[in-house]
């Protein structure tokens, strides 16, 4: 077992839920700390309440349990953030600032603070969209990804601190529910069609967006981590693919497994989020620095959600 102590923030969110269960795996379970402002669901111990703009009591839970590394989740995403422009920038960006300060402060060994392919904008290439590239982004979600990215390497380059990031694409998953972004929608549609109900999708057929399965995300996090500090060459964010797909694509596939599953589409206002993201992501420089590679295609993933999200909702609760 690593010796490392290591702090998640928005621990209880999509991501966190399942990127704690992986941590204690690797590091033992009394070695990472779950904190969120909302109570865990299921067992995620040890777990502390923080919220993410109280300095103080991030300093209090670091120095109290020799945290060495931060996983930096918390955070208000897309589709949250457009209908609370301010309340999202507060949350993003000064919760980003209290995990640099007290990283700075106190000497962390790494931080691990994701971006999103939210930072891409209207003038941003669609199709295997390059490392580095125009960054114009369209929602306060994505501007607030985008300066954070730079922050992240301003500390980096200013304090030397081991800062690491990925541009995760839309996550899909069945153990956790997605937390208010554009690409929640592929998640939401297998949820419909396990319980046998039509599914109406909120972007149109043809939209298509990067996204990429939960065990790769959670695996191309831990790979970054673990990879040796001097492969690291970006230090803003990297970019990282795996598939991307339309609703209507989505759908049909569903419908190879599910054929009686029926969907339908009615855009609101994630549509225009979605538009103003790109397709399809260059991710070169993740798999030479680290080697990344991703493993789920989008019939591997919704063979393995429908499989996995049936047993989930049907075999192990008996109200269900
Ligand atoms: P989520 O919304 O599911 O979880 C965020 C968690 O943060 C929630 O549990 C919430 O309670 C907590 N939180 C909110 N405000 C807080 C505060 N003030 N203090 C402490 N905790 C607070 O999000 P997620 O999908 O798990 O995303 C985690 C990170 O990954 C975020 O930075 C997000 O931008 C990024 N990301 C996610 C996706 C995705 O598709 N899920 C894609 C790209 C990037
Ligand atoms: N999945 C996220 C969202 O839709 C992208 O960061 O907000």
């Amino acid at each position: 077992m690593r010796k490392d102590v290591i702090l998640i923030t928005g621990a209880n969110g999509q991501i966190g839920s399942e990127l704690s269960t992986a941590l204690r795996e690797l590091y033992g379970a009394k070695q990472v700390i779950a904190t969120d402002i909302r109570e865990p669901k299921e067992q995620n111990t040890p777990f502390e309440f923080l919220d993410i703009l109280n300095i103080e009591r991030l300093f209090e839970l670091v120095k109290k349990y020799q945290v060495t590394q931060i996983y930096h989740l918390a955070a208000i995403l897309s589709a949250t953030g457009e209908k609370k422009p301010k309340f999202a920038w507060q949350i993003n960006m000064d919760g980003l600032f209290n995990v640099l300060e007290v990283a700075k402060e106190l000497n962390i060994v790494k931080v691990f603070a994701p971006s999103s392919i939210a930072v891409f904008g209207d003038q941003t290439p669609r199709e295997h969209t390059p490392q580095d590239t125009v960054l114009h982004p369209s929602s306060v979600y994505g501007i607030s990804k985008a300066a954070g990215e730079n922050w992240c390497q301003y500390y980096f380059k200013k304090y030397g601190i081991d800062i690491r990031s990925i541009r995760y694409p839309g996550i899909i998953s069945y153990q956790s529910a997605p937390g208010g972004g554009t690409t929640d929608y592929a998640v939401d549609i297998f949820h419909s069609a396990v319980k046998g109900k039509h599914y109406t999708c909120f972007l149109k057929a043809d939209t298509r967006l990067p996204m990429i399965y939960m065990p790769d995300a959670i695996r191309a996090t831990l790979e970054l981590m673990e990879a040796p500090k001097e492969n690291i060459t970006v230090r803003t964010s990297y970019n990282l693919a795996s598939m991307s797909f339309t609703p209507k694509e989505i759908g049909e596939e569903i419908q190879k497994i599910i054929p009686d599953f029926t969907f339908s589409h009615q855009p609101d206002f994630r549509q225009e989020i979605a538009d103003s993201w790109t397709e399809s992501i260059d991710d070169r420089i993740a798999r030479k620095d680290w080697n990344w590679r991703a493993h789920y295609d989008l019939p591997a993933t919704t063979n393995d959600m429908i499989i996995n999200l049936k047993k989930k909702l049907f075999e192990s609760s008996p109200i269900n």
